[in-house]
């Protein structure tokens, strides 16, 4: 027999090539990273921002540049990472149901939030620490915001000041509110940021205290040396600008209730969100306390062990809430469907958290914005694959 014309051994010859120091190498001097042509949809990495094909790809191209305890603070979920997991399995157990042979060529992605208009329905949900991925932190993200028009809400652990944020962005972000002990504290922050002129405030309540075990082992193993963020002991980190001239209290949050939160609504004029809600139960709490939005999140699996994505949360918050005020969801979204999904299970709008965060670790502002570029296209084909013109017509009809 002819061995050459035996399809396993020429499988096999390609996968030598394909894996080959010879071959790999060439591809690296030519300039294109090595294709395993065995997997097609397997990441790859990327030495450009504009080559990013998904967000996974700028994933993998973080990977290269961050250190491993930045990594894992930014990947990590809470236990065992089952909440984690689950956020991304939960799109799976929803399927769409698409329309066909309707015109689409023209598409409007745009969705209306407390009064102000958008070019699509994706929001940046707040992360804290952006200098741990990025020597300038939280700007480049800023600028991002800036050049697609997206709304930013800024994290109470940001590592540059609201102010300077601001100036960034061209107008006031979206404030997240992590309540201190001390209402001198809290009081002292939301009063700065209200003269920012921040128009929102999302208070997050969904993490009363967490075990991030992941984040345990690596904060022993590392001694950063990055004085910028870190004091000389490995892993300690000092007081946030946010917090500078305001003692905090680094102790867990189990004391938040629903007093605490109508204590902030009666002394501030920003709309007030809440951040973490999972249940109908406290979405209806929610519309009695006042509460201006709700934001249905995990924390992208970072607070509970509960082994219940958000877009399987989304339902019941929605149907509780009926219309009366906007709901926002995040943790896990990575593709224009899982946006799709959320859309038409009812939600306004949509958050990422770790996606912008890949973006701004491997290219910075033009990292964050092909994230932001690439779910708006994703976005866009689902609309046109489903026959939706536009957000509002994203319902219950398109998805089981
Ligand atoms: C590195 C990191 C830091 C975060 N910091 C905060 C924070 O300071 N405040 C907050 O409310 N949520 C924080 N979150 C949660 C995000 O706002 C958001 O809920 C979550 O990242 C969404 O899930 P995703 O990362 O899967 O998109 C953080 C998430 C990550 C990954």
């Amino acid at each position: 027999m002819n061995k050459s014309f035996d399809p396993t051994n020429r499988r096999a010859f390609l996968r030598y090539l394909a894996t080959s120091p010879a071959i790999l190498g060439a591809s690296r001097l030519w300039g294109q990273p090595a294709i395993d042509i065995f997997d097609p949809y397997a990441p790859q990495l990327i030495t450009r921002a504009q080559d990013a094909i998904n967000v996974f790809d700028l994933h993998e191209a973080a990977k290269q540049k961050y250190l491993p305890g930045h990594y894992t603070y930014m990947s990590m979920g809470t236990d065992g990472g089952g909440t984690l997991r689950a956020n991304r399995e939960g799109f799976k157990k929803y399927q769409l149901r698409p329309r066909r042979l309707i015109n689409s060529r023209t598409l409007d992605t745009s969705i209306e939030l407390f009064g102000q208009r958008y070019p699509t329905p994706i929001m940046i949900a707040p992360c804290g620490h952006q200098k741990a991925f990025h020597s300038e932190g939280e700007i480049p993200v800023a600028r991002a915001a800036r050049t697609r028009d997206t709304e930013m809400v800024l994290s109470s652990v940001t590592s540059l000041a609201v102010e300077d944020v601001i100036d960034a962005r061209g107008k006031p972000v979206w404030y997240q509110l992590y309540v201190d002990e001390k209402w001198e504290t809290t009081r002292g922050i939301v009063k700065r940021v209200e003269a920012a002129g921040c128009p929102v405030m999302a208070i997050t309540v969904d993490l009363p205290i967490s075990n991030r075990e992941a984040d345990m082992r690596h904060r022993r193993a590392d001694n950063p040396n990055c004085q910028g963020c870190h004091a000389p002991n490995a892993g300690v980190i000092p007081l946030k600008p946010m917090y500078r001239g305001l003692e905090r209290t680094f102790s867990d949050r189990s004391f938040l209730d629903w007093e605490y939160v109508d204590r902030i609504r009666d002394i501030t004029d920003m709309k007030v969100v809440i951040k973490g809600i999972v249940t109908s139960e406290d979405a209806e709490l929610a519309i009695e306390h006042g509460i201006d939005g709700v934001i249905v999140s995990n924390h992208g699996g970072r607070a509970e062990d509960s082994g219940r994505s958000t877009i399987e949360s989304l339902a019941e918050v929605v149907d509780a809430i009926n219309g009366r005020i906007p709901v926002i969801v995040d943790s896990g979204f990575r593709r224009g469907t899982d946006i799709f999904k959320a859309l038409a299970l009812g939600a306004d709008a949509i958050a990422i958290g770790r996606p912008y965060l890949w973006g701004l670790g491997s290219f910075g502002q033009e990292g964050v914005e092909t994230v932001l570029d690439i779910l708006k296209r994703e976005l866009e084909i689902v609309m046109k694959q489903s026959g939706t013109l536009n957000i509002a017509e994203i319902n219950s009809n398109y998805i089981i």
